[in-house]
């Protein structure tokens, strides 16, 4: 019964439960402290066609309420991910676990290869699409921001795969919504929001920025608020399922995102603070289902109410 009350299918997909890890919280999933087989699915780091050692240290600093990263996609590169790290993932959750794979290009061509390559592997079940990282100079983010270059994107991804693909969308922009319109157009079985907020502090010492690269990208409990207000506006803007994404630490947040018109939600930055978080969250998850009223997750995905008065 609990589990009926908590699982949630989306395209391809059908996750045991509405909570996954977001894309750079745990790697590659293959560490033991998350309990990721208890989580709806796995969402891994964000792969690139070519090795990345990232970006130069600090990668990650503090700030009230959340942390600021400038980390800049290290990652081993598709072909170790596809030897070594996925046969690893799919040995280990013994396929009970959707593998969510999370690529970035630095061109529509990149992407597609991304794609073409990991859909092959028939280790993944999804793709996640990441149009949306701050801190690259070439790709990513980029991509996210203009929504013709966004849509051209998945047109190029759905055009190799049959696999689900979701796109992962940036906050750093005037407005989202014909960006959602445009990967919905182009095919996107679902998009993921928010990537992180590009953010900058300064060292009064040095007087020069904390991150090397001046700017980084915020997550955590500060930038909660923000997530859900991009929640809503898009699942109201599009008819593909939303999964929410930042600062999610309780079961509150969680049933927040998916008041505002979530379908799943992933945890970030809160891991890292919490390993459990997600067992939490799930293990809370029934009564808080009761305590607000709700049969299953599935029914509380868009169940806000407007209040009436807002001026
Ligand atoms: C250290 C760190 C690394 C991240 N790496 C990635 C990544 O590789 N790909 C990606 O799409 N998002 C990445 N993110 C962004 C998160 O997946 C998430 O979208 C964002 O942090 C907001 O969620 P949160 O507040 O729960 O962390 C990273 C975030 C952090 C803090």
């Amino acid at each position: 019964m609990t589990q009926q009350r908590l699982a949630v299918q989306l395209p391809g997909l059908n996750l045991k439960n509405p909570i996954m890890n977001s894309s750079g919280a745990v790697y590659f999933g293959l560490e033991d402290k998350y309990g990721i087989e208890k989580s709806g699915a796995l969402v891994t780091k964000t792969i690139t066609m070519a090795q990345r050692a990232g970006n130069p240290q600090p990668w990650v600093i503090n700030i009230p309420s959340g942390v600021m990263n400038s980390v800049g996609l290290a990652n081993p590169g598709v072909e170790n991910v596809m030897a070594d790290f996925l046969p690893k993932i799919t040995e280990k959750y013994a396929n009970d676990l959707p593998v969510m794979a999370s690529i970035a290009g630095e061109s529509v061509q990149e992407y597609r290869e991304l794609a073409r390559l990991l859909s092959a592997t028939g280790h993944i079940m999804a793709i996640e699409v990441n149009l949306s990282c701050p801190n690259v100079d070439r790709g990513g983010m980029a991509f996210g921001v203009d929504a013709q270059s966004a849509g051209e994107v998945i047109a190029a991804i759905k055009a190799v795969t049959d696999l689900p693909v979701y796109a992962k969308l940036s906050p750093n922009v005037t407005d989202i919504k014909p960006i959602a319109k445009a990967v919905e157009a182009a095919g996107a079985d679902g998009i993921v929001l928010i990537n992180t907020v590009v953010g900058m502090r300064f060292d009064l010492n040095t007087r020069a920025p904390q991150l090397a690269r001046g700017t980084g990208g915020m997550s955590g409990a500060a930038i909660h608020p923000i997530a859900v207000r991009f929640v809503y506006e898009v699942a109201q803007t599009v008819t593909i399922p939303v999964i929410g994404v930042g600062g999610i630490r309780t079961v509150d947040d969680a049933l927040e995102m998916l008041m505002a018109g979530a379908s799943a939600v992933q945890v970030g930055f809160t891991l890292a603070e919490n390993p459990t978080a997600m067992v939490d969250i799930i293990a809370a998850l029934p009564d808080a289902l009761d305590q607000y009223g709700f049969d299953d997750v599935q029914a509380v995905t868009n169940t806000f109410k407007n209040s009436g008065n807002r001026s």
